[in-house]
């Protein structure tokens, strides 16, 4: 899976490929003139679908293209929820939507149906962001070069607004706001500042966030992994030592940052590989991987295996999908200074050491501001391992003065353990999802959707089935 939460970019190109550039003029269009009629593939289904671009920026440079799908009954009672994936880069309609928890997922020419979705339960609204991601675009194109968490967050804000003009009958819902990852970066920023705005004027309806295995702080995030892997088997006792003392992740990932990898990193990091293998996923260590997108020459292993009815091929599927002409014509997308629609932006230059922000911090004043908080882990992720987020949020529970009101306890979906959840002040929530990566609605879709709609509830997660 390719929602990397950082990833190193590669900006050579940009400069070559602007050359050829022609971008679209300033995109009007209403929320009638955004409407699917179906997509390509795509049996025919009972609720609305909706994508297009909203304009942002004081000249309106950039468009930012979304998806929105209508709850799939009685539309008008339930909520609105917005998706962000993270990287910073990685596109929400196509890795959120068409991977994760939305209705289709492709499958060679046709579009299968997720009986997961989680526009079973709400609104889902889902957005290409910052400008640079998937098919949203600047007119600037100095836009790629300096995005950061702050200009991400202030234009996600201005991207709600816009949107709630073109379809106000969103306007006074109930609003929650959901992602992964690097999303533990935009989500609670663009909370605090629909906070902020609120304290001006009642404008939002916010009700809760919920961040799956999300950055949150990003010493405890990433040092977790060395013993998440060594206690999964994937590294030995002396690598778990060198990985936990010479070199620590964290450190390993500020020195590359920087441009300035040292010699003992080198060693620890390759001796990390060389043991993991490239034949194990690290955001769900237990999964198989798609072979045919690891373009290797080995063909001693069998190809493309598939784990019960999850396809680990599923993101190839898609950028095939999004790039045919024929889709995005039914999106009413269009791709603007790029050839190719990816799942995780090349184009973009994020400012990386922005990953050393904590958002700690803002979950902490979104929770006194009386704000229900989850934050939930795909178990079998070594990426943004459990171990890590479950020790934030049971300090900063401590730090707020929240005392347990659920304890530790396993939780139930379809018959079986759906995982384990603590609760702090009857506000504050964590839950792991049982096998579950770090995409766990794409790889634990009904458990993911039992957690999600009590997290919509604001109920605790099931005790018994
Ligand atoms: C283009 O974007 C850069 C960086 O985002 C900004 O400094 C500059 O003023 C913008 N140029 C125009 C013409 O808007
Ligand atoms: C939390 O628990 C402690 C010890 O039992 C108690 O003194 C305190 O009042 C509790 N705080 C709240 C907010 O309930």
């Amino acid at each position: 899976m390719g929602s990397t939460p950082w990833r190193s970019m590669v900006m050579a190109t940009l400069a070559t490929l602007l050359l050829h550039l022609s971008f679209p003029t300033e995109v009007c269009s209403s929320a009638t003139s955004d409407r699917i009629t179906r997509l390509p593939g795509q049996q025919p289904v009972d609720f609305q679908q909706f994508a297009g671009y909203i304009t942002v920026g004081k000249k309106r440079e950039r468009a930012l293209f979304y998806y929105f799908i209508e709850a799939e009954t009685e539309p008008s009672s339930k909520p609105l929820v917005i998706w962000f994936n993270g990287g910073p880069g990685c596109s929400s309609v196509g890795v959120g939507a068409f991977t994760e928890n939305g209705p289709f997922r492709p499958s060679g020419n046709i579009l299968v149906r997720n009986a997961y979705s989680w526009n079973t339960e709400a609104n889902m609204l889902y957005v290409e962001t910052p400008a640079g991601v998937g098919f949203s675009y600047s007119r600037n194109i100095s836009d790629y070069r300096d995005m950061n968490d702050e200009r991400t967050a202030r234009e996600n804000l201005a991207f709600l607004r816009r949107w709630l003009v073109k379809f106000p009958e969103y306007k006074n819902r109930d609003l929650f706001i959901t992602g992964e990852s690097y999303a533990g970066h935009y989500i609670p920023q663009l909370a605090d500042l629909l906070i902020r705005a609120n304290k001006q004027q009642k404008e939002f309806n916010l009700k809760g966030i919920a961040l799956g295995n999300p950055l949150l702080e990003y010493y405890t995030n990433l040092n977790s992994r060395a013993e998440f892997l060594w206690s999964h088997g994937v590294i030995s006792d002396s690598t778990y030592r060198i990985f936990s003392r010479n070199c620590t992740y964290s450190l390993y990932l500020s020195e590359t940052y920087r441009g300035n990898v040292s010699s003992i990193c080198v060693l620890v990091m390759s001796t990390v590989e060389r043991e993991m293998s490239k034949f194990v996923d690290k955001y769900d260590v237990t999964l198989d991987v798609c072979i045919s997108s690891l373009k290797m020459q080995s063909l001693v292993l069998s190809p493309m295996k598939m784990t019960g009815k999850i396809d680990v091929c599923v993101e190839d599927e898609t950028v095939n999908y999004f790039n045919r002409k024929d889709v995005q014509r039914a999106l009413h997308a269009r791709l603007a200074g790029v050839s190719k629609w990816e799942a995780c932006s090349s184009i973009l230059d994020y400012k990386l050491l922005d990953v050393a922000i904590p958002t700690i911090p803002l979950l902490g004043s979104i929770v006194k501001s009386g704000i229900p908080v989850l934050v939930y882990s795909g178990d079998q992720d070594s990426v943004v391992p459990l171990t890590g987020s479950r020790t934030q949020i049971h300090g900063l529970a401590a730090r707020l003065g929240l005392n347990t009101t659920i304890p530790y306890r396993v939780w139930f979906a379809g018959k079986q353990v759906g995982g384990w959840t603590q609760v702090y002040g009857d506000i504050l929530s964590f839950a792991t999802i049982r096998g579950g990566s770090h995409e766990a609605p794409f790889s634990q879709p009904q458990r993911a959707l039992v957690l999600f709609k009590a997290f919509l509830q604001g109920k605790p997660l099931p005790e018994t089935f």
